[in-house]
């Protein structure tokens, strides 16, 4: 893992808790910065704050709901409070509704509330502070689902294309406060989403063979981009859909 010289900075995460958002809250911390830990799932984003200070990092643990505003502007605040500034936000917490029938009112609200809205609100609120501050950087998780279709999840589809367009959106509105605003769009990675599916031998054989690579990718390879994404590194580059797929959109 790369140390991006983060020391002194800090990041928030949400959908922490687990999965490709516990490993870029392990990655931020790698590099120096202060996390930020959140997620609706209190037992996981406390086990990402410990595995965080046990490697020797700073974290804190706060619950929230992303599609719920007032819970938002609560994470951001904490934040703040906690660590005094706010310099990276990886937006992540996602629904995947794997079975459900997305078409049904329910599931579509759902769908919207957590990976659309949730992205808007978060953006909103941190991109407040960091024009206070003269700048910061927004990384928002997409998916390969938010550039080509999907057949089976009309909700998951369209709410993965409405993120990247609120990335360019913000890229856009911000430039000259200095925010930058990425997104990554993932293939099939092995987190707690894709165990259900994983877990069939059957479907196991067809995940890998999605890509030409032949094997699902792992968190922390999504975690490595966000953090680069976020660094000095990455200077010039914003408003980009960064595709993160072993090949699997590359046909
Ligand atoms: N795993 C994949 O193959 C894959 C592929 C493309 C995109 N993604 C996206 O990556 C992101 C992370 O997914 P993951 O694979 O790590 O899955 P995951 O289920 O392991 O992690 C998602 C986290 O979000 C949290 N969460 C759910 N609803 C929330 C809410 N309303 N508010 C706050 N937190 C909430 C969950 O508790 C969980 O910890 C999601 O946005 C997902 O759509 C995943």
């Amino acid at each position: 893992m790369i140390n991006y010289g983060m020391n002194g900075k800090v990041a928030l995460v949400t959908g922490a808790g687990g999965g490709i958002g516990r490993a870029t809250a392990l990655a931020f911390a790698h590099s120096g910065a202060s996390v930020l830990v959140s997620d609706v799932n209190a037992t996981g984003g406390a086990e990402t704050v410990t595995m965080i200070e046990a490697a020797g990092g700073k974290a804190l643990f706060q619950a929230c709901d992303v599609s719920q505003g007032d819970q938002v502007k609560a994470m951001v605040a904490k934040a703040v409070e906690a660590f005094g500034r706010l310099d990276y936000a990886f937006n992540n917490a996602g629904i995947n509704n794997m079975g459900a029938n997305e078409y049904d009112d329910d599931v579509w609200a759902k769908s919207l509330g957590v990976n659309l809205t949730g992205v808007m609100l978060c953006m909103r609120e941190e991109s407040e502070v960091m024009m206070a501050q003269g700048g910061g950087a927004i990384v928002n998780t997409s998916s390969i689902n938010g550039l080509v279709g999907n057949p089976a999840q009309p909700g998951y589809t369209a709410t993965k294309h409405g993120v990247v367009g609120l990335t360019r959106h913000g890229a856009l509105r911000w430039a000259k406060a200095g925010i930058r605003v990425n997104a990554v769009c993932p293939g099939v990675i092995e987190t707690p989403m894709t165990a259900p599916l994983a877990a069939n031998e059957e479907m196991r054989k067809l995940l890998d063979s999605m890509t030409p690579m032949g094997r699902m990718g792992q968190a922390d390879e999504i975690a490595n981009a966000v953090v680069w994404l976020c660094s000095d590194a990455a200077s010039f580059v914003t408003g980009h859909p960064l595709v993160i797929d072993g090949g699997a959109t590359v046909f």
